[in-house]
């Protein structure tokens, strides 16, 4: 396990945040009709009402992009300043390239280091402790951290067991390295491999690479053994959180809000029982997403600022659970004045060209990519040419 304290004055601050659901909505009254299910075991048994479905043409990209515009539109910083863009996914839009380098292009985020980051659910509070690393070791500037996922692609769809849980979407927050108190106080990350088969894809990997056969036995889907990762979350998550506040040498009783992985209520009320807090200190949203895995965190992040329960000063602590199996928790002191002011209409069509633009220099770019390789082979063509009269 790895705990970490930035014990400097330079510290991340978190200064930018924005969220991204697909339209469509999946109630649990319509997935009772795809399986054998009910409104009624899914609410009791996980909180869950409904979930966001990505649909044709949505991909853990565009919804990243989105999420990221919105974090970006809040601090008015121009992506060109980016030195850093980490996507926590497990479900990137294609092995490689990561998602993160799709998203650099697309923000136009020209002198940003991009890389995707997997640790499960746990994955944006890993992709936060690195970026927040980074920053206090005074190595950058601004990161921007997101956490995407469209779940709904990797689930088996007649698995009553798992089809009930998942949703997609993704949140973002933008970092910035400032000299000042507040900020990431510190983070602790941990991992146990031995419990990596209780949650998996066991195919399309370098182990059971994809063919039909391993389609045919659904083995690209999730599978999971729900009982005891709800024992694994229910132990890890609430020591994880008392770990990193000892760390930042804070107190369950300092904490204004959890703002902890939303995979079932049950989980986030026992997490309350073991912390000792009252279970309205544990913010949940999961009746409206399900488990947006990676996305979770920040989604969770960006409503509980909306509905007005983080204030400047207030001690949060981030903290999930996913596969590997691991877990992660951050402590933040909030260092930024809330409600954000509005921006002016000037600024909001300002930013937008902005996008566009980068848009625009994306395409450029392909097109030079492709006049840079035809002139390419006519010159190698040329030189072969000269070469061969030459010999003649
Ligand atoms: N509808 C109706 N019945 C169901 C359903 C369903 N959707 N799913 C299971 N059942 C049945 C089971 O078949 C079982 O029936 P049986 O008693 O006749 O055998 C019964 O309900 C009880 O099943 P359990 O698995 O014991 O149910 P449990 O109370 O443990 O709840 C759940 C299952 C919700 C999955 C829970 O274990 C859980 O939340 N686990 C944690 C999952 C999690 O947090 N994953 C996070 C990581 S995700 C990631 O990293 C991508």
């Amino acid at each position: 396990m790895s705990d970490t304290r930035y014990p400097s004055n330079r510290r991340g601050h978190i200064i930018g945040w924005g969220k991204a659901l697909p339209e469509r909505v999946l109630t649990n009254d319509e997935l009772a009709t795809l399986v054998d299910t009910s409104d009624e075991w899914i609410r009791q048994r996980t909180g869950i009402a409904e979930r966001h479905i990505a649909g044709e043409g949505e991909t853990t990209f565009s919804l990243s992009l989105k999420a990221a515009q919105d974090a970006l539109h809040i601090t008015n910083l121009d992506p060109i300043h980016l030195d850093l863009i980490i996507v926590a996914t497990v479900t990137p839009d294609y092995p490689f390239p990561a998602t993160a380098c799709l998203l650099q292009d697309a923000l136009g985020a020209q002198h940003a280091a991009a890389f995707d980051l997997q640790a499960g659910c746990s994955g944006f509070v890993y992709g936060l402790s690195v970026a927040a690393g980074l920053l206090a070791a005074g190595l950058y500037r601004y990161a921007l951290v997101v956490g995407a996922e469209t779940l709904s692609r990797i689930t088996d769809w007649t698995d009553r067991t798992t089809c009930v849980l998942f949703g997609d979407g993704a949140g973002a927050v933008v970092l910035e390295s400032r000299e000042e108190p507040g900020g990431i106080l510190s983070s602790v990350l941990g991992a146990d491999g031995s419990g990596g088969e209780l949650l998996m894809i066991p195919g399309g990997g370098s182990a059971h690479p994809t063919c039909a056969e391993m389609v045919q036995d659904r083995q690209h889907f999730i599978q999971m053994k729900g009982q005891e990762v709800f024992r694994f979350a229910t132990r890890t998550m609430p020591e994880a959180a008392r770990q990193a506040l000892e760390k930042a040498e804070l107190g369950v009783d300092d904490v204004a809000l959890f703002v902890p992985h939303q995979a079932n209520d049950r989980i986030l009320q026992t997490a309350a029982k073991r912390l000792g807090v009252p279970e309205d200190k544990m913010f949940s949203n999961l009746a409206r997403y399900g488990n947006t895995s990676a996305a979770s965190i920040p989604i969770a992040l960006c409503e509980a600022i909306e509905q007005e329960r983080i204030k400047r000063d207030d001690v949060i602590v981030l903290t999930g659970f996913g596969a590997g199996l691991t877990w992660a928790a951050a402590v933040v002191r909030w260092s930024l004045p809330l409600p954000s002011p509005t921006p002016r209409r000037r600024t909001i069509v300002w930013r937008s060209l902005r996008f566009r633009w980068a848009r625009l220099r994306s395409r450029l770019r392909r097109l030079w990519r492709r006049v840079d390789a035809r002139l390419f082979n006519l010159r190698y063509e040329q030189d072969g040419r000269r070469k061969r009269r030459d010999e003649e």
